[in-house]
């Protein structure tokens, strides 16, 4: 990896897995013939899906991130101020192992306020790097990091009250992935960019100049960002060549409120192996999986045929997410797994879950997540004849143009409108609040539930990780039922989680708990909590 003296790697250095780097990097690539490839996607110039490097922590056990300024062009020929991590847009992929304590120093060299969090971290408050944890412009912020859980897909972004979401459109975002002895035994593919690959997707608008749209309006404060087009890695439709074998996808849906719905172009099955916080007990065969903001699972695709597919999104449920290009399957990105063979396979079986106390404990907290300003955010999508739309089944580009219309054209709340629009058990989040208090080291029972909105609301809640006890009064689907940081409710659901915080979080750095739309968090979907 190339870093300079500060161990700060260098702007440009996402690697890119092409042929030739492939070809450089490994003696032991060889390709198949060009011919053996299944051409079922154009073979025009596709941008190469970008691999975040890897970072682990030097001799000393220190890593240094810096969130700094830079450019991209995502649209071909206009470039876009962005922000990013030890580069011009996300992150480098950190590597932690389970046992290891390392110290971070977070440097904040872009014009703006930031803290940097470790999502799914199980570590005390003073770590978390929570929205009290401010580092100013030109600053920097050290902390320690002991890593004390099992082997994980996590990532980091700040949370800057009020506009992490801001900030994370402009790219503050990286992977954080947890090792351990556990997973270490298992044979999955676990080479990186050859048949382990991270996936990071997220949508993103554009204003006509090129620059990110990012307007904290009543529809975005209400309906949460709606993009138009699909970034994976930061790259749009990008493609990645592959060991050829099963192929490990690592997938982080980071976008700020789009939820998706992944499925494999050519109808084959993928097996997930991880949820939030690890691995489940036995893979889950799936042709089809929903994935929630903040939400990361892992799977495994057999790509032992070497033959080409798409990862695609199919339309949700929610009407604002269904507007082209989300309005039929949207390919994010291709993987042609026709390099040399891969060594991992799919193993029937993972780890051993604890399983769920029989007797359960008594209900201790509800998380009711509340929106006060849905009609104004609503109705206008209702007077643009948008559910009459989506209940047709047919796009009308009228109506696509009066919701985009809205969309881009509302202008920005003013910062008390935006603070006071949504609320966690009927307050709006505030920074001198604390909301409640959690035992520590205990087995604690939550509720989590949404007022009359119906709207999605992947709750998350720093500390910990958790267990869906129920969802709707069901158990929770097999893909969910392992560690979770992400407890998705929409439709005016109800979750039960199990849950667990083994650290201490003070008045000083409380722990938080919110709505990880990061609309709806920067507009008081957000409550803060103790420890003691
Ligand atoms: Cu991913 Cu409180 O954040
Ligand atoms: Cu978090
Ligand atoms: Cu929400």
């Amino acid at each position: 990896m190339v870093t300079d003296g500060r161990g700060v790697m260098k702007l440009g250095q996402m690697v890119r897995l092409s042929r030739r780097t492939i070809l450089l990097a490994g003696s032991a690539w060889a390709f198949a013939g060009v011919g053996e490839c299944n051409v079922s996607t154009q073979t025009t110039a596709r941008p190469s899906l970008p691999i975040p490097p890897e970072l682990r922590a030097d001799a000393a056990g220190s890593i240094k991130l810096e969130a700094q300024t830079g450019t991209m062009r995502f649209l071909g020929d206009r470039e876009t101020a962005t922000y990013g991590v030890n580069g011009p847009y996300l992150g480098p992929a950190l590597r932690l192992r389970r046992g290891e304590t390392v110290t971070v120093q977070v440097t904040n060299s872009v014009p703006e306020n930031i803290t940097m969090h470790w999502h799914g971290l199980i570590i005390p408050g003073a770590a978390d790097g929570g929205p009290h944890q401010v580092i100013a412009p030109g600053k920097s912020w050290r902390t320690q990091l002991s890593i004390d859980q099992p082997a994980a897909t996590l990532w980091f972004h700040p949370h800057y009250y009020p506009s992490t979401a801001q900030e994370v459109i402009k790219g503050l975002a990286g992977l954080l992935i947890v090792d351990d002895e556990e997973v270490g035994r298992l044979p999955l593919p676990s080479r990186w960019g050859v048949d382990d690959i991270p996936l990071i997707i997220q949508d993103r608008r554009f204003t006509p100049d090129g620059q990110f749209f990012d307007r904290m309006n009543a529809i975005a404060v209400t309906n949460g960002y709606v993009g138009d087009i699909a970034l994976v890695n930061g790259a749009r439709y990008p493609e990645a060549r592959t060991a050829r074998g099963w192929i490990r996808l690592r997938i982080l849906n980071g976008s700020n409120a789009r939820g998706y719905k992944l499925s494999v172009s050519d109808n084959r099955s993928f097996y997930v192996i991880a949820s939030d916080g690890g691995l489940l007990a036995s893979p889950v065969e799936l042709k089809e999986l929903p994935i929630h903001a903040g939400e990361r699972f892992e799977m495994l695709i057999d790509g032992r045929d070497g033959r080409a597919f798409d990862v695609v999104t199919l339309p949700v449920a929610q009407d604002i997410m269904r507007l082209p290009p989300f309005d039929g399957p949207l390919p994010l990105v291709t993987i042609r797994p026709d390099g040399a063979d891969g060594t991992g396979r799919l193993p029937s079986s993972l780890l051993v879950l604890p399983a769920l106390p029989r007797q359960l404990p008594p209900l201790s907290q509800e998380l009711v997540m509340n929106m006060f300003r849905d009609t104004r955010g609503m109705m206008p999508l209702k007077r643009a004849r948008l559910p009459e739309m989506i209940q047709s089944g047919k796009t009308d580009p009228a109506v696509v143009a009066r919701v985009v219309n809205l969309i881009v054209s509302d202008s920005a709340l003013s910062e008390a409108e935006q603070l006071s629009s949504n609320g966690v058990n009927r307050k709006p989040f505030s920074l001198e609040r604390i909301d409640f208090s959690a035992a520590r080291n205990k087995g604690l029972r939550w509720r989590i539930s949404e007022g009359p909105d119906l709207m999605p609301h992947p709750v998350h809640i720093h500390g910990c990780q958790f267990r869906i006890i129920s969802r709707n009064g069901k158990p929770p689907e097999p893909e969910r039922a392992g560690w979770k940081d992400v407890a998705p409710i929409s439709n005016g659901g109800v979750s039960e989680i199990l849950v667990r915080f083994p650290y201490s979080a003070s008045r000083d750095d409380p722990y938080m708990a919110h709505c990880h739309i990061l609309e709806h968090e920067d507009s008081g979907m957000m409550a803060q909590f103790t420890v003691p």
